[in-house]
């Protein structure tokens, strides 16, 4: 019986299948534990079941002696250092493939959203401002007319391009085999739609020069990670209209405080990290979060191992 520390409360049963067979504690706080509480909680743990909240960097592995198996609950894994786990020979667990469809959906929703201006509508609605039906209000822009751009061709983004040509939208995508460059994806597309993990090569990749190379027409969402955009340029570029509008899922910080400059930004629909969360999705990520960490812990390898 190995002890495991799980770091959230997560939907379905699968940590009660983990508590079967080992010592399991689950942090039941809404918020993630403070880096000290999970290096405190780690140091004695064998298995750590972590969210994408959570830093597990080198520090939390030299804190862990005993640690022999790692799962995040997210297909990004971006928040841990899997040299480190690789170098001690901890297996690191992540859960691609299930959340694929449920991302690229709220993909499009957010595309729409901010296309069409459904946020502003509701709050005219809710706010008695709507007066009756006109032909000139809230107008927004077609996605079976816009040019989508997909930065980052995996899983999500081919989710992304089967729904965006559904819609009747043109689509291209920027790769380092096939596709267009990145500046000339910026430069025709009216929706640039970020489907990249967070590296060392992606982090800022949307930067004050990307932005400026956007159509005045376009619109960026981002389902990525927050950092993959310089969030101040973003707000810039909305405030100085160089870009039509953009809808995020994801924000650099994460949250964003309530009175961050860029929620004064015009155009922009900002949604709290939703791509994976719908009820089904969330459970089967808990299910293969969880055969991961068994099958880690048994000394196996994992069913979806992200690092060798
Ligand atoms: C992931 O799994 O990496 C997603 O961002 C969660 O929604």
């Amino acid at each position: 019986m190995a002890r495991c520390f799980v770091t959230r409360e997560i939907p379905g049963t699968a940590v009660e299948r983990l508590a079967a067979d080992h010592d399991v504690e689950v942090w039941s706080d809404r918020l993630p534990p403070t880096r000290e509480q999970l290096r405190e909680r780690a140091a004695d743990a064998e298995g750590l079941l972590c969210m994408l909240t959570d830093p597990v960097d080198r520090e939390l592995f030299e804190a862990a002696p005993g640690l022999r198996a790692v799962s995040t609950y997210a297909v990004g894994t971006d928040n841990i250092d899997l040299a480190a786990a690789s170098e001690r020979e901890i297996p690191v667990g992540h859960t691609p493939d299930v959340l694929t469809e449920t991302s690229a959906d709220l993909a499009l929703a957010l595309m729409l959203a901010v296309m069409r201006r459904i946020p502003e509508g509701d709050a005219e609605v809710r706010a008695g401002e709507w007066l009756t039906w006109e032909p000139a209000r809230l107008l927004g822009h077609d996605l079976h007319r816009a040019t989508v751009g997909i930065v980052g061709l995996g899983r999500i983004g081919q989710a992304v391009k089967r729904r965006a040509e559904g819609f009747g939208a043109r689509v291209i995508h920027s790769g380092r085999t096939d596709g267009v460059s990145i500046e000339q994806l910026l430069e025709r597309s009216t929706v640039v739609t970020l489907h990249c993990p967070l590296t060392d090569q992606t982090r800022g990749l949307i930067d004050a020069g990307a932005l400026r190379r956007m159509r005045d027409d376009a619109y960026l969402v981002n389902t990525a990670r927050g950092p993959v955009v310089d969030t101040e340029a973003l707000g810039q570029a909305l405030e100085q209209g160089s870009i039509a509008g953009a809808a995020l899922d994801v924000t650099d910080p994460e949250p964003l405080p309530a009175d961050h400059p860029l929620l004064g930004a015009p155009n922009l629909v900002v949604a709290p990290h939703l791509g994976s969360a719908s009820h089904e999705t969330r459970a089967e990520m808990a299910d293969i979060a969880v055969d991961n960490l068994l099958a880690g812990l048994r000394g196996e390898s994992m069913p979806h191992q992200a690092n060798r």
